[in-house]
């Protein structure tokens, strides 16, 4: 009878050697068995032995080198071996936690990631692959944090049979990139992570698509889709466009919008511009009889006003007449003609039916109450009339302010966790596709995309605390802004090629797991390396197709050239292009 594979009791033919060296928590292995050498690779992982027969220790692979011998060359070759130079059949490995056996209390083998005792020299070090590699992986994913949680991307590359599971509980506790060049399998990844989610009862998650490529997962029960209002959807009701209505933006925001920074006036109309709007806000308060909210709000506090009696305001500023009572003489007034190119803007962005979301055609999205309908629309909390997860599908929002509707998305959901009790607060994540396109450098972002990057740094830095955990991805990684990406404490990084994005990723790996990135660029679709606190062991992994796939599928060109197109289709998307929808 074949016998059960343990970790305590390897056969010697997956010995590679001893360790002959010991570092602070590097260990080197003078390799006695060729063909066995030819088998480790870079980042894989072996077994060490120590002075205590119930502990294990697992380390990585960070260095190979096999030279051959030649008679001559002997005396440098040992001489660089014991200076603990470049040594010929040597590898080198970091140690990263120990496996202790059954007893001692304990029912079955654990796996901590401390080392309180390294190896001695001579101790023999195995080859950790196969069958012995999914047997360690399993004893990872039965200890007691990834049984409460568990996260399963997929396998690890080494065994199929090598669950990767990753600890939901760290993975959105603070921050998580999902990065790779296109077609690498991002959306999949994202899909994968998303379907899991939605499968807990609570589950509080929403999800920028900002090409409309995730509506198939809206087939699941818990998963919800929107779309953010476009042109057709102010002459008609659709259940699923969501308006934000221009009142929710903040000062700021708002000037990021109307405000022409280059204009020589724009220090006046700025001021001019909240003056009114506080006015504004303030009779909307007295006419809604809204007296706490009237004793303390501020130009930022969400309070619908109406934007005609701004204009109107701004209007009679910009066409006021003095007469001198003395004289009977006219002048003008102190802002006269101040506006005559911010009036035209804010009516042309009125006007332009893509800004419909922002500027609502229904009187109920310029209620109080339509916040609270928002609020439950983007963080309930699962159930029949709430999905826990949200698509919201930004594909009709003009490019210039996507930034915009993105943050303000962002920033609701923020600023409702922060005045949320700490009791009643419940986790909630932004999953941010394409998030390079609204969270630039500081140094290249427009007025519009400072105003997202202020948003998203915010969250970054601050959202752990109030339960809001960010999940940016991107095909440019060394595009996103810098103090975001910083803040990124896990990282599921698919095939990148591109030098400066290996580099802005490599920056967020652990420092031993120094060589990991020289592997992305040889990453197939659907492969990652993960790292970070959420998965103890970092390395390649191949991400499991998701139920619903994205539709995202690349085209198989040559095979679509070969077939007949319908002119029709043509002709679909040029309608499509008039009425400004694809519905
Ligand atoms: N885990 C996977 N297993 C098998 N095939 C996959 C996997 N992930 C992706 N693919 C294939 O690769 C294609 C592209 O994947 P995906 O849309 O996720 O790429 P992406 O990284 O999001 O690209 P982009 O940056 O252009 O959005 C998919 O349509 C699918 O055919
Ligand atoms: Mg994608």
């Amino acid at each position: 009878m074949r016998e059960q594979p343990s970790l305590f009791h390897i056969h010697d033919e997956w010995r590679i050697g001893s360790v002959y060296l010991v570092d602070s928590y590097r260990v080197n292995v003078s390799a006695v068995s060729n063909e066995l050498l030819g088998k480790a690779q870079v980042n894989g992982y072996v077994l060490l032995h120590t002075s205590d027969p119930n502990a294990r220790l697992i380390g990585r692979v960070d260095r190979i080198v096999k030279a051959p011998v030649h008679a001559d060359e002997l005396q440098d070759a040992a001489a660089a071996l014991y200076g603990g130079g470049l040594a010929h059949n040597d590898v080198t490995i970091s140690v990263i936690g120990t496996v202790r056996g059954a007893g001692g209390g304990r029912e079955r083998p654990v796996f901590t990631g401390g080392v309180d005792r390294l190896p001695e020299i001579g101790a023999a070090c195995y080859l950790l692959q196969g069958e012995h590699f999914a047997l360690f992986v399993n004893l990872l994913a039965d200890g007691a944090a990834m049984q409460a949680a568990p996260l399963t991307l997929g396998s690890y590359a080494q065994a199929a049979g090598a669950p990767a599971i990753l600890d939901g509980n760290a993975f959105f506790h603070r921050h998580a990139a999902i990065v790779g060049s296109t077609g690498s399998g991002k959306s999949w990844t994202v899909a994968r992570i998303v379907e899991q989610a939605a499968e807990l009862r609570q589950a509080s998650l929403i999800l920028f698509d900002l090409h409309g490529e995730y509506g198939p997962l809206a087939a699941h029960p818990n998963i919800g889709r929107y779309r953010i209002a476009g042109p057709s959807d102010l002459t008609r009701k659709s259940p699923d466009a969501l308006f934000l209505p221009y009142w929710l933006l903040g000062y700021e925001d708002m000037l990021a919008l109307i405000l022409d920074r280059s204009d020589e006036n724009a220090p006046n109309q700025a001021m001019a511009f909240s003056r009114a709007v506080i006015a504004a806000k303030q009779a909307a308060l007295r006419e809604a009889d809204m007296q706490e909210e009237l004793a303390s709000f501020t130009i930022d506090s969400p309070v619908p006003y109406p934007l005609d009696d701004v204009v109107k305001e701004l209007t009679a500023r910009n066409e006021e007449r003095n007469v001198n009572p003395r004289t009977g003489n006219e002048t003008n007034g102190p802002l006269h003609g101040r506006f005559n190119r911010f009036l035209p803007r804010l009516s042309a962005k009125r006007s332009d039916r893509r800004y419909g979301f922002l500027f609502p055609p229904q009187k109920q999205q310029l209620e109080p109450d339509y916040l609270d309908l928002l609020a439950e629309t983007l963080m309930g909390r699962g159930g029949e009339h709430s999905p826990g997860v949200k698509i919201i599908d930004f594909s009709e929002v003009p490019s210039d302010i996507l930034p915009l509707a993105v943050s303000l998305i962002a920033r609701l959901v923020f600023q409702i966790q922060q005045w949320s009790g700490r009791q009643s607060r419940h986790p909630v994540a932004l999953v941010c596709e394409e998030a390079h396109l609204y969270m630039p450098q500081r140094s290249s972002a427009d007025a519009a995309e400072a105003r997202a990057v202020h948003v998203f740094e915010r969250i970054a830095k601050e959202g752990r605390k109030y339960g809001v955990s960010l999940l940016p991805v991107s095909q440019r990684p060394s595009e996103i802004n810098t103090t975001i990406m910083s803040q990124m404490h896990h990282i599921v990084a698919m095939r990148l090629i591109h030098h400066a994005d290996k580099s802005a990723v490599s920056l967020l790996l652990p420092e031993h797991l120094g060589g990991i990135d020289q592997v992305l660029p040889a990453l197939g679709v659907g492969e990652a390396v993960v790292a970070g606190a959420s998965c103890l062991l970092p390395g390649r992994i191949k991400v499991r197709e998701p139920e619903c796939k994205p539709a995202s599928n690349s085209m198989k060109v040559w095979e679509e050239w070969q077939g007949n197109r319908n002119p029709q289709q043509l002709r679909d998307a040029v309608r499509h292009w008039r009425r400004q929808s694809r519905g």
